[in-house]
């Protein structure tokens, strides 16, 4: 039996102790174990780790065979080569690199090379929309691949080198504060961010009653920008003030929506700003302790945080707060609040039933608060400036201002920072306009209705904002914008949609779980010219029977795009349609 190392069970009791329930340690235990090992982990590893945390076995299993990080079920070579093919990376050309990769070590999805040096796996969105198509080797992105960097990157492995291919990004601001240090050199340091007037306005809000600062943030209609929207100040305001349990105040840096990649521009290059603004927020919520829940795949950028909650700390900025950051293990539904609760509990993350809503019984059972990183670093410019100044930005129909992400049929796929209610041509127009023919484009993630060229016509044209997306029968969401052209066909879209939710639902609902792998069955006959008569409406009455019948948004976030898609694009569905 293969035995842990004794310095691997000395760093789980640190780990534990970070916590203030050990049992929160079991993915980052796990994570360091599968590490030690080679990047594969086995039952009995697995039941060691579970032995050292106190928890049962099968628990420990469960959360192992949960997360599509840990690779219990079939172990991976030495190099593991992810090529994401979730929708963006689709339409920016990932199926011919998974292809060429594929040729040229002979493997396909899930095998291994006989020399046991390869493994391939098409993975899903790794939140590096605007610089796909992108192949995650074991910890390390390569991005804006092509098949000359794959011919490089392979032969590099082949002599044991993780080679270094730095992409340029594209980016731009319009308002200055979100990605105000963005440019900056060495802007991650706190030296850097004290310079260009960082945590100063952490030192006002420390001076402020936290009522004041839950007012001005009420005052401001900061709308939260994880996706659904819902209002900052009037969450915060659902702490109970005769609450006598801890308060935990959770960043949630999970950004798994297909077509988001905006909050690593903030935790990667800019990560004072999100402390800060994590301070201020813990100080209104009364919080002591805070936690960055971070996908598993932003190991690097969880480094980087670490660092510099570690210098923020010697300069004394966070006072009484601690602020831990937690790595996920790959399961886009633990971007959902009370799943990633779970699976900061060290569970498997399924979502809760609510209520309770987290702001009543949350982590280990006390209030917690949930934000966005967006919203959480919109903080210190609300406190600094007043609400009046960030509502000088955008109207009614959402204030502020917002990254977007842009990818897909764009010339500059990139991150912009833009007002609210942005005119969306100004926006792609920033992008570098559209690159082809488009037939289609998605403005707020994968989860919203796609909208038609002929539907932007309509009106004044699509505005950026909560109320003009509605007008238009789609959402704001997370502000991930998709442009498809006429190189693709919205059926291939639909099914490679409804595989990733299937892939990523917890079934525990009936609809999401059975609905979601009958509507891939369904399309991908129909995709594959074996449809008959009466499939899609039976597509069709799987949505609608899905919709509001599930514990989370999930069942809903797929059920009402492909509806969509189908009536949209009907007669494109219908052709292959012959029987
Ligand atoms: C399936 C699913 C995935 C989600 N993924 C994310 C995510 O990756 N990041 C995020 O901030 N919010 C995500 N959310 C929204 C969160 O549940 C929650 O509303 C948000 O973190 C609250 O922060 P905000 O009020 O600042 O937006 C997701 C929701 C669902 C239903
Ligand atoms: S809707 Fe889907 S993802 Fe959400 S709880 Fe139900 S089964 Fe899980
Ligand atoms: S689809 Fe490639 S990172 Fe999102």
């Amino acid at each position: 039996m293969l035995l842990m190392k004794e310095e691997l069970i000395i760093k789980i009791k640190q780990i534990m102790a970070k916590y203030p329930k050990g049992e929160s340690a079991l993915l980052p235990a796990l994570t360091l174990v599968q590490k030690a090992h080679g990047n594969n982990l086995t039952k009995e590893l697995v039941n060691q780790v579970a032995d050292v945390i106190g928890v049962t076995h099968s628990r420990a299993f469960g959360v192992a065979t949960y997360y599509s990080m840990f690779n219990i079920s079939k172990a991976v070579g030495k190099y593991h080569l992810q090529v994401d093919t979730n929708i963006p990376a689709t339409l920016m050309g990932a199926k011919k690199i998974f292809d060429y990769i594929s040729n040229k070590l002979g493997i396909k999805h899930g095998e291994t090379t006989p020399d046991g040096l390869f493994t391939l796996s098409h993975v899903e969105c790794l939140a590096s929309c605007g610089t796909c198509p992108v192949v995650q080797v074991n910890d390390v992105y390569y991005e804006l691949m092509t098949i000359e960097k794959v011919d490089m990157l392979i032969d590099s492995l082949r002599n044991g080198i993780m080679p270094v291919l730095p992409v340029e990004y594209n980016w731009a601001t319009q308002c200055n504060v979100l990605l105000k240090n963005r440019g900056v050199k060495n802007a991650t340091s706190i030296d850097v961010y004290k310079k260009n007037g960082g945590y100063k306005t952490l030192a006002k809000a420390l001076k402020m009653k936290p009522e004041d600062i839950i007012a001005e943030v009420k005052s401001s209609q900061l709308r939260g920008r994880g996706g659904a929207g819902f209002p900052t100040g009037v969450k915060w305001g659902f702490i109970s003030k005769d609450n006598q349990k801890p308060v935990y105040l959770i960043c949630n840096a999970d950004e798994g929506e297909p077509g988001t990649f905006k909050d690593r521009q903030i935790l990667a290059y800019d990560p004072h700003l999100l402390i800060e603004g994590m301070a201020i927020s813990a100080h209104a919520l009364g919080s002591k302790l805070a936690f960055i829940y971070i996908r598993g795949e932003f190991s690097w950028i969880a480094d980087i945080l670490e660092k510099a909650i570690e210098e923020a700390k010697k300069d004394g900025q966070l006072k009484d707060l601690d602020i831990i950051v937690h790595l996920g293990a790959g399961a886009y539904v633990c971007g959902e609040e009370t799943a990633l609760i779970e699976s900061l509990e060290g569970k498997r993350g399924l979502p809760r039933m609510k209520p309770p809503f987290p702001a009543v019984a949350g982590l280990y059972g006390c209030p917690t608060i949930v934000n966005n990183v967006e919203t959480l670093a919109s903080i210190p410019f609300i406190v600094e400036n007043g609400a009046k100044e960030f509502t000088k930005w955008g109207s009614v129909g959402g204030y502020g201002f917002k990254l977007f992400g842009v990818s897909g049929a764009v010339n500059k796929p990139g991150v912009y920072e833009c007002p609210m209610g942005i005119p969306l041509k100004d926006l792609i127009a920033m992008a570098g306009g559209i690159k082809g023919n488009m037939i289609g484009i998605i403005v707020g993630g994968l989860s919203v209705p796609m909208l038609t060229p002929e539907e932007l016509k309509k009106g004044d044209g699509l505005k950026m904002d909560y109320e003009s997306c509605a007008e238009y029968g789609t959402s704001l969401g997370s502000g991930g914008i998709m442009v498809i052209s006429d190189e693709f066909s919205i059926p291939d879209i639909a099914l490679r949609t409804i595989q990733f939710y299937n892939h990523e639902s917890c079934g525990q609902c009936t609809p999401c779980r059975l609905g979601s792998g009958m509507i891939v069955s369904m399309l991908k006959k129909i995709v594959d010219g074996k449809g008959e008569k009466g499939d899609l409406e039976k597509v069709l009455w799987f949505c609608d029977n899905i919709k509001g019948k599930t514990l989370c948004p999930t069942g809903e976030a797929y059920a009402t795009p492909i509806k969509t898609m189908i009536t949209k694009f009907n007669s494109e569905f219908n052709k292959l349609i012959t029987k």
